[in-house]
């Protein structure tokens, strides 16, 4: 990324624009069109708003923690009429309730569900294929509209497999580059709907979009470093292969949970089905602080974990197994933990490092001290 700038409106970079347009399609594990932003991921949440929508439509979307709190709250300032069926936070939607809610809407009033894929504030990953097959079985038109800002490039993710009609994404996490990017994978069902959406858009319109990306361009100054930072890392997935890519995140999360388990600490996810592979959210004892650990880790190791968000402030910590990440970053990830539950006494049983271990190199026969 630390290169020149060329300009955005030459042949090279339209060389540069084609190849990340048409490259990040299999991230995606799509053949339509993927819009990029230069913006965070919140960008392209209103972006996948704004072009879908209109005033006082009604959608459905599903309380999984702190992220689906926040785009809740950026629909409803769109005048949007959000149902915001509640959750606990340690499970995601019910594709059963999917289905029945949208089998009760007979007059097809719900115009989106909109799922988070992988919530970040608690490592729980949404089923979208079953909530899809709910929408298929209630024989609802509604959109789907699925947030993968932390999934995408890191867990097994279909858009056009699952039918999504707009997968939100970004680049900070699975895709390794730092913040500014943002994305908008579409289905033809929500190109034809984006053209009767009536809420205002300008920055975000798709169909501008559209024409400037058949070139290769944008239709304002793209962040072309950024950019550049794309095809490199959409070049390191395509080496290591998408499938191994997430083999190898499935392993971590395995091995990471194995650690907790062994340290006798709580996962936040429930359900072993909707384990997330991208991370692990941890729940404190009770009466232990877990901003406090989280102190302890940084002022002595320098690691950084994740905090507790919105209601899970200070009750949880959590580890990120996302993007570029390997056996021993992980395992340095855990050590440091231990070492640090340690430090805070916060009750736990030693050996989750070891369990780990046992979970990274299950094949090798345990060697035998005495030849
Ligand atoms: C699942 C999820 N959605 C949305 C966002 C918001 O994205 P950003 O902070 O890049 O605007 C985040 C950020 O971490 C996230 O994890």
């Amino acid at each position: 990324m630390n290169r020149h700038v060329i300009d955005h409106r030459g042949p090279e970079f339209a060389k540069l624009g084609k190849s990340v347009l048409e490259g990040v399609k299999k991230v995606f594990q799509t053949t339509g069109s993927v819009f990029i932003y230069p913006a965070s991921g919140t960008g392209a949440w209103e972006a996948a708003i704004v072009n879908t929508l209109s005033p006082g439509d009604r959608v459905l979307l599903f309380e999984t923690g702190h992220f689906s709190q926040l785009w809740c709250q950026l629909a409803k300032k769109f005048g949007i009429d959000v149902e915001y069926v509640p959750g606990s936070w340690r499970v995601g939607p019910d594709p059963a309730d999917v289905e029945a809610r949208l089998h009760a809407d007979s007059r097809h009033t719900f115009k989106a569900v909109m799922v988070v894929h992988n919530e970040t504030s608690t490592g729980v990953t949404s089923r979208v294929p079953e909530i899809r097959q709910a929408i298929n079985r209630a024989r609802h038109p509604a959109l789907l509209l699925v947030d993968t800002i932390s999934s995408l490039g890191s867990m097994d993710y279909r858009h056009d497999e699952w039918e999504v009609d707009v997968t939100v994404a970004g680049s900070q996490k699975g895709l390794m580059l730092p913040p500014g990017l943002s994305f908008n994978a579409v289905s033809e069902k929500a190109l034809s709907v984006n053209k009767n959406a009536k809420l205002p858009r300008s920055y975000w319109d798709w169909q501008e979009m559209l024409h400037a990306n058949q070139a290769g361009f944008f239709p304002f100054t793209p962040a072309t470093n950024l950019l550049f930072g794309l095809r490199e890392a959409l070049l390191m997935l395509e080496e290591e292969g998408l499938s191994n890519v997430f083999r190898r995140h499935n392993r971590h999360a395995e091995a990471a949970r194995a650690a907790v388990r062994e340290w006798g600490l709580e996962i936040v996810c429930e359900d072993p089905r909707e384990y997330s592979s991208s991370l692990t959210a941890v729940l404190v004892p009770q009466g232990h602080e877990a901003d406090q650990l989280r102190r302890i880790i940084l002022e002595n190791f320098d690691m950084s974990l994740g905090a507790g968000l919105s209601k899970l402030t200070n009750k949880v910590f959590r580890i990120g197994h996302l993007g570029s990440f390997n056996d021993l970053m992980l395992l340095g990830t855990l050590g440091g933990i231990e070492m640090g539950l340690r430090l805070a006494g916060v009750p736990h049983h030693s050996g989750g490092v070891t369990a780990a271990i046992n979970s990274l190199t299950p094949q090798i026969k345990k060697p035998s001290l005495n030849p």
